[in-house]
């Protein structure tokens, strides 16, 4: 099977290139961001405080994952429903980022994630996943672009969905993640020492596609990949 690792920080246009190269190479598309993401949105539903760790990690066996690749899109499912829109909302990011700083968690995950790098081709994009979850991954990628490319990026966004925010706070906001995220104890977000560094300040999200895909032709020549 064949790896390929993508991590970096929120806002780089990580999911965006990382689900559109994965198309192109026929390889399933992990974003292991959805997996907090329901483990947070579980913990949410069960009454349970993002400030009482053992209470998450009591009520962990609780939360039965499961992805599901319908037309080629990941779906995440959450005790048999399909929870996959649910977990986007600004509510669950908090909880996705309180509960993934939770060393059980991790581990509550690794084997999902580790299992389906097992039995397909997969691109696989998260914060820690060249470094800890497939440190054997034959091609990895350090996604980034600069936090004030991010912050403009994320004002235009805002922007459109009609919930206008200042720039400079939206910077101060980034800076302030990536410092933590950085940081964090457990499987902190840095480059595997292995990993190809991909700034995308400077390209939109074709140049971004085509610079992944350019590294992971270097890498596995195409006719080594069974299409
Ligand atoms: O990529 P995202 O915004 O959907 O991720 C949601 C949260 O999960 C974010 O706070 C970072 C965290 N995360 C992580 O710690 N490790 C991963 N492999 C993926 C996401």
């Amino acid at each position: 099977m064949f790896a390929i690792a993508i991590d970096g920080p929120a806002g780089a246009g990580k999911s965006s290139a990382a689900r559109a190269a994965a198309k192109k190479l026929g390889f399933i598309y992990v974003d292991t961001g959805a997996l907090y993401r329901t483990v947070g949105l579980y913990m949410l539903r069960q009454g349970i405080s993002l400030e009482e760790k053992e209470k998450i990690v009591e009520n962990l066996p609780g939360a039965v994952i499961e992805l599901r690749f319908l037309s080629g899109e990941q779906h995440v499912f959450l005790c048999g429903e399909d929870v996959s829109g649910e977990i986007r909302t600004p509510q669950v990011s908090m909880a996705a980022s309180a509960v993934s700083a939770i060393p059980e968690v991790r581990r509550f995950l690794f084997d999902l994630q580790l299992s389906l790098a097992e039995k397909n081709n997969v691109l696989m994009d998260g914060r820690d996943i060249g470094t800890v979850v497939l440190p054997h991954a034959q091609v990895k990628i350090f996604l980034t672009a600069s936090a004030q490319e991010r912050a403009r990026r994320r004002c235009l966004e805002l922007e459109q969905k009609g919930q206008p925010q200042p720039y400079e706070k939206v910077l101060e906001e980034i800076q302030q993640r990536d410092y933590q995220d950085s940081h964090r104890a457990i499987a902190p977000l840095v480059p595997a020492e292995d990993a190809i560094l991909v700034d995308t300040s400077d390209c939109n999200l074709e140049e971004a596609v085509e610079r992944i895909l350019q590294i992971v032709y270097e890498k596995l020549p195409e006719n080594t990949i069974d299409f």
